[in-house]
């Protein structure tokens, strides 16, 4: 079974969702960390409030659970206006599109979430709403359909996407600001355990706060997802409050090892080094060799193993590194080079 907990790509169920959107930070002065996308962000929203503009285009970009949808929030927030929300899997239709951009007011924020997952009839919607204003709608069907074109208001787009190399470049080009959300580091990280164990009202000192922030795997919700956990902990085991050795219990309790990796991120790095003797495999192989599509190892997996160089991604497939045998305590095999496919 998998560690729902540690993936960072499940929304798991509507309750999760609500403590989720209850530590958004809704400022961009609360949002921790990313120093150069938040001044980059920063100097684009007083321009156009200056203005008296709709913000431009913003696309984010990075893994899941680094905080895009909570900065189509804070943009939203910061300029007053608006935030209208969707996802590239629910706009099936152009018309479905066309619905929701004629409820757009001045200023409004549309959020299209995963839109990389577009269809091209609707993209090809987006590419004058976004540029011009204005969209053609078909009314009718066969030789008596006709076009009517509909000028909208100044909106802005946020997209976001966990896979850039998805986005077509005319997509791409639109978009006024295309900015990369990165992994968090443990200070950073440090900082969100604190300021949300605060507003859970769980008491935890720096020391505890620490020890989740080092094992999060770089990321926000993964930090607030076993802060709860070890919440859980600490209530049912210990007085209730969390220092180092509680939160280093907690963790250990539910698989977290001593670096953040759950069981899952340990299945892949044991496939890749025992059973497939180092690599390189395929993508696929190696996701059903561990239980998991491929798109999940490819999204939300990898990029850390990689980021934390235990895996890298060659043309031929997968293949593990140096660090990866030594994080399972295995002796890496001596490697004949070029010519050990010759006697395989
Ligand atoms: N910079 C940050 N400061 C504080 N909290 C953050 C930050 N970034 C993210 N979070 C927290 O992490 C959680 C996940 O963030 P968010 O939902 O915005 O991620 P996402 O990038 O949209 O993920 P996905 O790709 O899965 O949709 C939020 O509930 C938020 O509380
Ligand atoms: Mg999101």
């Amino acid at each position: 079974m998998r560690e729902e907990f540690l993936d960072p790509g499940v929304g798991a169920d509507p309750d999760e969702e609500t403590v989720e959107a209850g530590l958004r930070p809704r400022a961009l002065a609360e949002f921790v960390g990313q120093r150069e996308l938040k001044e980059h962000l920063d100097v684009v929203l007083e321009a156009a409030r200056r203005r008296e503009q709709a913000v431009d285009h913003l696309l984010f970009a990075g893994p899941p659970g680094l905080g895009k949808t909570t900065l189509a929030g804070i943009v939203a927030t910061e300029m007053g206006v608006h935030l209208l929300v969707t996802s590239g899997p629910a706009l099936e239709r152009a018309g479905d599109l066309a619905a929701i951009l004629t409820k757009l007011e001045e200023g409004d924020v549309l959020f299209i979430d995963e839109i990389h997952r577009l269809s091209r009839a609707v993209e090809e919607i987006l590419y004058p709403a976004m540029e011009d204003f204005q969209i053609d709608i078909v009314v009718g069907k066969g030789p008596a359909a006709s076009s009517i074109r509909l000028t909208l208001p100044r909106f802005t787009l946020v997209g976001a996407t966990t896979r850039t190399g998805m986005i077509t470049g005319p997509l791409r080009d639109r978009f006024g600001l295309v900015a990369r959300l990165d992994y968090y580091d443990a200070d950073e990280l440090q900082a969100i355990v604190t300021r949300a164990a605060g507003i859970l009202d769980v008491h935890i000192d720096t020391d505890g706060a620490w020890e989740i922030a080092r094992r999060s795997r770089g990321t926000p919700r993964i930090a607030n997802r076993l802060l709860r956990r070890v919440r859980d902990y600490a209530e049912v085991r210990a007085d209730g409050a969390i220092d180092a050795g509680v939160a280093h219990d907690g963790l250990a309790l539910f698989g977290v090892d001593d670096i953040g990796l759950d069981k899952v991120d340990r299945a892949l790095l044991a496939a890749l080094c025992e059973q497939f003797r180092g690599g390189p495999v395929g993508l696929s192989t190696l996701a059903i060799s561990v239980g998991e599509q491929p798109e999940t190892v490819e999204d939300v997996y990898e990029p850390f193993l990689i980021t934390q160089g235990f895996i890298a991604r060659t043309p031929r497939g997968r293949v593990a590194m140096p660090a990866a045998y030594r994080h399972l305590g295995l002796t890496e095999p001596a490697r004949h080079g070029e010519h050990r496919g010759l006697f395989d």
